[in-house]
């Protein structure tokens, strides 16, 4: 049965011997067709060449290229285990251009690196590549160990050098195989040339895989396709791409959320009606309430519910002669729903040829490029990452009639903010309707977080007492977050340990990070002593796509002491506080902040109207997004 074989791909140049690796699978789990190996071999012996296993690969090529219309061949092996198909195409780019559009997925990947070049540029593009589609299970194949002399220490090299590089890529290999393909090292059987490898063959690594999940049990995603009135009934009808639903379930309608019990299934031609259906079935459905549904929809169970948002990142593939560009206006296509949308940021760009990524900033992606981008949809809509579920997780931008560009949904970008674990399972997020830009423009500016950090003393809570009445008169929102007044109560728990003190700056950070989301310009006053502390505020809010500045106030310890307006060091000093600030507990200076106030040599005005010019810049609204007050779709 077609599920039940694992679909891998085998990523590497062709000089890195990947012909000859699909010809040694092939060859040594007798997955030819009869006779080929012995004919070829005799082909080449009649013309004085030398043997090699990939004209396997090339003669079985040649057949299957007379019945394929796709440019995707399949190449069937089998282990003890189980079957397998490697997924090729010609290129890069037909190979990019199926996967990202769905005409072929892949649950699994070899990469193969050349030991005798070591990792090389190309090496590098393979693993850029995989880490686009998402492929998750990967082994990586040090081939021609032979010419190496089968060295570990060139091995050790290649293994410790790529999983670094693969490392921000979120690839983590399961095995580094070393192997030499043309001799059949390490392919089908562990070889006992390299004594110093423990590790599997290729084969053994390949059916320590899993196989995805099937359809059925996967979380059910019933798309609504069209809703018929029939005897007083409303029936839905539409198709179970993956999970069963069945008569008494509760089901969930997303993006609106409205919800109602299975009452019954109406299959064509089915009598009795069925209880259940399943997965790649096309139903239809009557529910217990009168609730509005439409076409478009996706119902779930209540468990495991795809993502609703306006906003997520996802990897697209462009085919159309006309360049997609930034923020213009596409219908895209997920499952049966339909909405308006526009890429708002390129993150990376591909050429998918060449595997070349573009350095510098792009306004368009051009044809045959693939990239990373943010999608801003003109309504809410429900999906899931392609990883997950792939028909949820896919979708098409149109350009006028025709398709543009398929893509495949990463993540939602609202939610994927925290790096931080989160410890409490069975919690989701909820998406609201109110947008970023619909906060700003009611307001006139973003939101955006002043991270201001100094010594006690330095002036942090005088310039943010003038900064915000500055703000204020100038019809700007703004919240000051003090540290002391923290401390009364979000913080009152904390004290000053290093420990205590990190959890009060990870506190006022996720604070301020609301708050700004809801469009307040935020000014912080914390000592907050510890870099590291700080930048995680700023990461956890770029992530969030949160403005975020860091406001070194800068009065050296002499100053802060000679002005001691809480007479605090005198008792530091004293020793009858301990663990003091500057005293006897550390203050790490902001290493890269965006504005540094003197104000042991600035006058409180003066550095006021610096941080004024900063906060304005950073909260000025780019206008790139269109008002949707006269969108009726938007209000619903
Ligand atoms: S932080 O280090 O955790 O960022 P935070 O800004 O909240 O400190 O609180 C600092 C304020 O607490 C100071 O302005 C001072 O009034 C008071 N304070 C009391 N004990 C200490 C201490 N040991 N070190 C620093 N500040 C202290």
């Amino acid at each position: 049965m077609q599920e039940d074989k694992l679909k891998i791909v085998i990523v590497g140049h062709v000089d890195h011997g990947k012909s000859t690796l699909i010809g040694r699978l092939l060859f040594d789990t007798d997955s030819l067709p009869l006779g080929k190996a012995e004919n070829i071999q005799k082909a080449c012996e009649a013309e004085g060449m030398e043997f090699e296993y990939a004209f396997l690969l090339d003669a079985l090529l040649e057949e299957q290229a007379q019945n394929i219309t796709i440019d995707t061949t399949q190449i069937q092996f089998k282990s003890a285990k189980r079957p397998y198909v490697i997924i090729d195409a010609p290129g890069h780019r037909e190979f990019l251009k199926n996967m990202i559009t769905g005409a072929a997925s892949a649950d699994a990947a070899v990469l193969l690196i050349d030991a005798n070049e070591g990792v090389q540029e190309q090496s590098r593009r393979h693993g850029y590549l995989l880490s686009m589609l998402g492929i998750r299970q990967v082994i990586v194949a040090a081939n021609k160990m032979d010419l190496v002399g089968y060295s570990q220490e060139t091995f050790d090299r290649i293994r410790s050098e790529y999983t670094e590089y693969l490392k921000p890529l979120g690839i983590t290999p399961r095995h580094f195989v070393p192997i030499s393909a043309k001799l059949g090292e390490n392919i089908a059987v562990p070889t006992a040339k390299m004594p110093w490898y423990h590790g599997p063959c290729i084969l053994q690594a390949l059916d320590g895989f899993d196989m995805p999940v099937r359809d059925e049990k996967q979380p059910l995603r019933f798309l609504v396709q069209d809703i018929y009135r029939f005897d007083e009934r409303r029936i839905l009808a539409g198709r179970i791409e993956s999970g069963s639903l069945s008569v008494g379930d509760e089901l969930v309608f997303w993006p609106d959320r409205k919800r109602s019990t299975v009452k019954s299934i109406e299959l064509w031609n089915s009598d009795p009606a069925p209880l259940s259906a399943n997965a790649g079935q096309s139903t239809a459905i009557t529910l217990t309430d009168q609730i509005f549904v439409e076409r478009g929809q996706i119902a779930s169970h209540d468990k495991e519910c795809p993502a609703e948002a306006r906003e997520f990142v996802a990897n697209i593939f462009w085919l159309h002669d006309e360049p997609l560009r930034l923020d213009a206006a596409h219908e895209l296509k997920l499952g049966t729903q339909s909405v308006e949308a526009r890429v708002v940021k390129f993150h990376r760009i591909l050429d998918s040829s060449t595997l070349q990524v573009a350095t510098e900033p792009r306004l368009e992606l051009r044809k045959n490029e693939a990239a990373e981008v943010l999608v801003r949809t003109r309504r809410p809509i429900a999906f899931d990452a392609a990883e997950t579920l792939p028909v949820t997780g896919r979708f098409v931008l149109m350009q006028g009639k025709r398709i543009g560009g398929g893509g495949i949904v990463l993540d939602a970008a609202i939610g994927k903010n925290a790096q931080q674990e989160v410890k409490s399972g069975n919690i989701t997020w909820t998406v609201g309707r109110v947008s970023r830009e619909d906060r700003s423009a009611l307001l006139g500016h973003k939101g955006a977080v002043i991270w201001m950090s100094g010594l006690s003393g330095a002036g942090k809570s005088t310039l943010a007492v003038a900064t915000e009445s500055a703000l204020h008169s100038r019809g700007m929102a703004s919240f000051i977050l003090d540290g002391d007044n923290l401390r009364h109560g979000l913080c009152s728990d904390l004290g000053f340990s290093p420990k205590d003190r990190a959890e009060n700056i990870r506190r006022a950070g996720e604070v301020a990070k609301l708050m700004a989301e809801s469009g307040m310009i935020v000014l912080t006053s914390l000592i907050s002593p510890y870099e590291q502390e700080r930048e995680r505020v700023r990461q956890s809010c770029a992530a969030a796509g949160v403005p975020f500045a860091m406001v070194y106030i800068n009065a050296p310890l002499g100053a802060c002491e000679d002005r001691d307006p809480r007479g605090l060091y005198k008792k530091a000093r004293a020793g009858e506080i301990k663990g003091f600030t500057g005293i006897d507990s550390p203050y790490e200076p902001p290493a890269k902040p965006e504005l540094e106030l003197r104000t042991d040599q600035k006058e409180i005005i003066v550095c006021r109207d610096e941080l004024l010019a900063l906060i304005v810049e950073l909260t000025r609204r780019t206008g790139q997004y269109r008002s949707e007050e006269s969108d009726p779709g938007a209000a619903i």
